[in-house]
């Protein structure tokens, strides 16, 4: 047989976010999950990853951050990598679009396209900015999307229905800065003539029938479609410089999956790229199937150089207890937050089983508590715990082989070796999440069996039945590995088989010595739920959907118009005012936070908001006497004011 190499890669995250659980299970832990098993299996493997730091997600971030979207990189790399090496994900890899040879291959790239005429230059109208003067490229323009009609679809695509756009298709088109309407302009750009690819495309994924569903039926309605030449770069300075035109780098989506490639060829790897017989899986995120299916496809049938991708599986999307995982609202749970509440092996098998293979799937942390009592300590822990304390007390720390095994011993041998076979085929098909089932059905087969034969009462049977039960709990610890590499370990420890080969798995073995482990997991109980829940919850969602408020609730609150009579520094607090506002012959104090925002002068005599009935409250040693209302997004705030002239003291319904 041929022997081929894989190159296993995760769409390399931008950096301009905390990735979430969503982010992980998405692409991160499968492919560590399917690249551990093919090591572990002895096949030759590379699992390659880095961030994605170039174009708009960047570029608008670091605006908004206030800082260069290099210093925006820089940070939020250390995070990810940080986060990705608490989960234990174990890359060959971890490199940076940003590096000096993906410059130089993504160049490279463009002009060999060039060369052979893939590449052409056209006069577009674009979309431009009178307000902040340039040019909105992708994410610097947001708007209604003209298929879904959703209506905070940015300008490279639609969140909403996966729909890839251009910033001029939006409807009712905003700047993502100033929130200005741009008008049209002239500009010229570079095209990939993707329409030329077609046909080619069409017949090869024909072909590729093993494909999941989202990303075949995705990928063959797009070219139903017809596809459009593509523009590749834009009028921006955060990116590859565009070798042909020193005022514009290259298109984020262009170089991004270039960077498979240089990463490779960082670790030395890049003839694994040239040859016909390897293996290129992707995982990725169902939004990423046209530029995996379709467009860096179709940019390597151009160059003709490297090979195109075997598989591409993409995940549907997680979402968080009912909604959309957000950092901005605080919705979800970030980072190395999850670990700190769990060990990673806990998390790794929770979104594991998970997996939004088909369809989304919905985070709750009762589902979490559900899966971690029930399967992870019920039926997995328990077992070994079980199995490994009871020959310990019974038989020692040794236990040999008996000479004889019943009827009930050899049915349960068989079925543990069919289910290796299933589980084997599940890895290699990437039925990552039925693969984990599978195993965890294999713990609850032992458990059965053990409940059966009672060993602590049949002693005749005990040899046999400890024997076999012990051998159940290698088979697990082996084939769960890839998932859960820290337990895997730790029951491999007490076996004392650390080396043990994947192949193993189904033999009948005898054991040396055999050591004591302590339980695996533990169980979460109802008031963790509740916590969580609570804390994980959104500032802003959670308000308005999840904790709704009644008409009584809401009429406690007190508010009135009320004017702003007098503005002083408040000694040593460089945020705030002294503010004395009158509320219809009331004089009351407030402390707020404006300086900064507002002059004092701005504020003199402007009619505010203020809720009246909150409890007062000592700041700097001042007492304030209420809370005026204003509006805030990123760095930007604004007081809430009435429109028209209406006394001091008026009501606010
Ligand atoms: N950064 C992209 C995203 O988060 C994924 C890039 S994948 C690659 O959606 F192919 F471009 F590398
Ligand atoms: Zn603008």
């Amino acid at each position: 047989m041929l022997k081929f190499k894989y190159i296993v890669t995760s769409a390399l995250p931008y950096v301009n976010n905390v990735p979430h659980l969503g982010t992980i299970v998405g692409c991160v832990l499968p492919a560590d999950v399917y690249s551990r098993y093919l090591k572990l299996k002895g096949e030759e493997c590379v699992y390659v990853c880095g961030t994605d730091e170039y174009g708009t997600p960047i570029a608008v971030q670091a605006e908004k951050e206030g800082i260069s979207p290099k210093e925006l990189c820089d940070k939020y790399y250390e995070i990810h990598k940080k986060v990705y090496e608490g989960f234990n994900i174990k890359f060959d890899v971890f490199s940076r679009t940003s590096s000096p040879e993906h410059t130089e291959l993504t160049q490279y790239f463009y002009n060999k396209l060039k060369k052979k005429g893939h590449i052409y230059k056209k006069k577009v109208k674009q979309l431009y900015c009178p307000n902040c003067k340039r040019f909105l490229p992708d994410r610097y323009v947001i708007g209604t999307c003209p298929y879904c009609g959703y209506e905070k679809a940015r300008g490279d695509q639609c969140e909403s229905c996966g729909k890839v756009l251009e910033p001029s298709q939006l409807l009712d088109a905003r700047c993502n800065i100033c929130s200005n309407k741009p008008v049209l302009k002239e500009t010229e750009h570079s095209f990939f003539r993707l329409s030329a690819f077609q046909r080619q495309l069409k017949e090869w994924i024909d072909k590729n029938k093993h494909w999941p569903a989202n990303a075949r039926s995705f990928a063959l309605s797009w070219i139903r479609e017809g596809l459009i030449d593509r523009s590749i770069t834009r009028d921006l300075e955060w990116g590859v410089p565009c070798p042909d035109d020193p005022s514009k780098v290259i298109y984020v989506w262009f170089d991004a999956p270039i960077g498979y490639i240089t990463f490779s060829k960082q670790i030395g790897k890049e003839d694994w790229w040239k040859d016909k017989k390897n293996r290129i899986v992707h995982f990725i995120g169902k939004d990423n199937i046209p530029f995996h299916a379709i467009i860096f496809p179709a940019m390597n049938m151009g160059v003709g150089e490297y090979i195109l991708p075997y598989q591409i599986a993409s995940a549907e999307y997680l979402n968080y207890e009912g909604g959309k995982f957000s950092k901005s609202e605080g919705r979800g749970v970030f980072g190395d937050d999850a670990l700190k509440l769990f060990p990673a092996d806990y998390w790794r098998y929770v979104l594991m089983s998970m997996y939004p293979e088909n369809r989304d799937v919905d985070f709750t942390w009762e589902e979490f508590q559900r899966k971690v009592n029930t399967e992870l300590n019920d039926a997995f822990g328990n077992f070994v715990y079980r199995v490994i304390s009871f020959v310990l007390r019974f038989h020692g720390r040794e236990l040999e082989k008996p000479e004889q095994f019943s009827e009930k011993d050899r049915q349960i041998v068989n079925k543990v070796k069919e289910s290796c076979a299933k589980i084997n085929k599940l890895y290699e098909s990437i039925k990552l999440k039925e693969a984990l089932q599978e195993i965890i059905a294999l713990a609850r087969l032992g458990n059965q069996y053990l409940n059966a034969e009672e060993p602590w009462k049949n002693k005749d049977r005990a040899q046999s039945v400890m024997f076999i039960s012990l051998n159940i709990v290698k088979t697990i610890a082996i084939l769960i590995e890839p998932f859960l590499p820290e337990t895997s370990a730790k029951i491999k420890k007490a076996l004392n088989i650390e080396d043990i080969a994947w192949h193993k798995a189904a033999e009948l073995l005898e054991f040396g010595k055999v050591e004591a482990i302590e339980p695996l997991f533990r169980k979460v109980d109802d008031k963790e739920v509740i916590e969580y829940r609570q804390r994980f919850r959104s500032k802003v969602e959670g308000v308005r959907i999840l904790d709704t408020v009644s008409y009584d609730d809401f009429k406690k609150m007190k508010l009135k118009v009320a004017e702003i009579v007098s503005v002083e520094d408040v000694a040593g607090a460089d945020k705030l005012y002294k503010l004395s506002i009158d509320i219809g012959g009331e004089k009351r104090t407030l402390v707020a936070g404006l300086k900064g925002d507002y002059d004092k002068e701005e504020l003199l005599g402007k009619k505010i908001i203020v809720l009246t009935n909150l409890e007062a409250k000592k700041i700097r040693g001042i007492e304030s006497q209420g809370m005026l209302l204003a509006a805030e997004k990123g760095d930007k705030v604004s007081l809430l004011t009435v429109d028209r002239n209406i006394d001091n003291g008026a009501d606010v319904l």
